[in-house]
């Protein structure tokens, strides 16, 4: 198929774009830079550097689109709620208003776990109520339900696919390695490893008095290889007039505590950490039931087990295999 890989220079748009290429996709990658990397894009793909605003340029032939280009900060979001709704929102129904005029009618579309909110029950299956906390996941859920809205009136084919906690790293056939590679980094995993790897400041825990066996935070973590798997199998069960969403995750929570321990294993490395105040927005457990996608779709991750997604991660970040 001729695909159109938006934010496809990223971390996880580009491991996607890897893999479609390696599935025979003509992959066409649409990133503004903003925070994604040009050598990130797989060597396959074309790629054109450019806002999701002026996709109308690249729709030419395109019978997908996998979108991926999103600001993606919950703590930015937060201070800077303008560039969440007027990226996440105001540019993907540019993004569809394009689609619909080149006759585009496919999209899987990458949403989020922070649709939910605190959730009532664990594990979240995707029919619990979404009441986001912050501006980053209430602007992914305003997209949710402009594809279902899309889907109903003007017969659009899309699937939704909502992240959990995404780690590891991605290896093609030929050896190029897709790892995550933020300016400015936030997430557990990514920030551990910078520590073990020789950083100055030990790792903060934001927290350990939440209700949780030991205090600290329990998140869902799925491998980037399997995460992107599921973008082929959601591309493939597209349907016209019909909007699916389908959670994404190992269906298994690992505490802050947990998976530090994780990483001092596989590094070897003693790994300081030191308390702190508990960091805005964040829900005590999330971890979602990935059912749904696994009767319907028949995906099964093939590297369930935390530990591969921080020894993937660290063989990525240090050269090691
Ligand atoms: N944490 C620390 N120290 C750190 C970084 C994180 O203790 O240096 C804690 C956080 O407080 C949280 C847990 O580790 O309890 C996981 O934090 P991450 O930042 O790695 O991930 P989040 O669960 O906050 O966010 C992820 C995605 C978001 C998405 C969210 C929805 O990054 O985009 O999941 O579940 F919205």
């Amino acid at each position: 198929m001729k695909l159109l890989v938006t934010g496809g220079a990223g971390y996880i748009g580009s491991a996607v774009a890897a893999q479609l290429v390696e599935a025979g996709h003509e992959v066409t990658v649409l990133d503004d830079l903003s925070t994604g990397h040009a050598d990130a894009v797989p060597p396959g793909a074309r790629f054109v550097e450019g806002s999701i605003t002026d996709a109308a340029g690249v729709l030419d032939g395109v019978e997908g689109v996998l979108h991926f280009a999103a600001k993606s900060l919950v703590g930015e979001s937060v201070q800077r709620p303008d560039l969440y709704w007027a990226h996440n929102l105001g540019g993907t129904l540019a993004l569809l208003d394009a689609m619909r005029s080149a006759g585009v009618g496919r999209i899987v579309f990458s949403s989020t776990a922070a649709t939910y909110g605190e959730p009532e029950r664990s594990p979240i299956r995707e029919t619990d109520p979404t009441r986001p906390t912050n501006p980053y996941g209430a602007s992914k859920l305003a997209v949710d339900t402009a594809l279902s809205a899309f889907a109903g009136m003007y017969g659009l084919a899309a699937v939704s696919l909502r992240y959990f906690n995404v780690g590891g790293a991605y290896t093609d056939r030929d050896g190029r390695v897709y790892r995550e590679r933020h300016t400015v980094e936030t997430h557990l995993i990514p920030n551990v490893l910078a520590v073990a790897l020789g950083g100055r400041e030990p790792v903060s825990v934001f927290g350990t008095d939440y209700p949780t066996p030991d205090g600290t935070c329990v998140r869902d973590y799925i491998h980037l290889a399997d995460l992107a798997g599921a973008h082929l199998l959601a591309l493939d069960a597209c349907t016209p007039g019909e909007h699916r969403i389908y959670n994404l995750g190992s269906g298994t929570g690992f505490s802050v505590q947990e998976v530090l321990s994780v990483c001092r294993e596989v590094t070897g490395h003693e790994i300081p950490s030191v308390v702190r105040e508990r960091r805005a927005g964040d829900p005590a457990v999330l971890v979602a039931s990935s059912e749904k996608i696994r009767d319907e779709l028949g995906w099964k991750p093939e590297h369930p087990s935390v530990r591969d997604v921080v020894a993937d991660a660290w063989a990525a970040l240090t050269g090691r295999d």
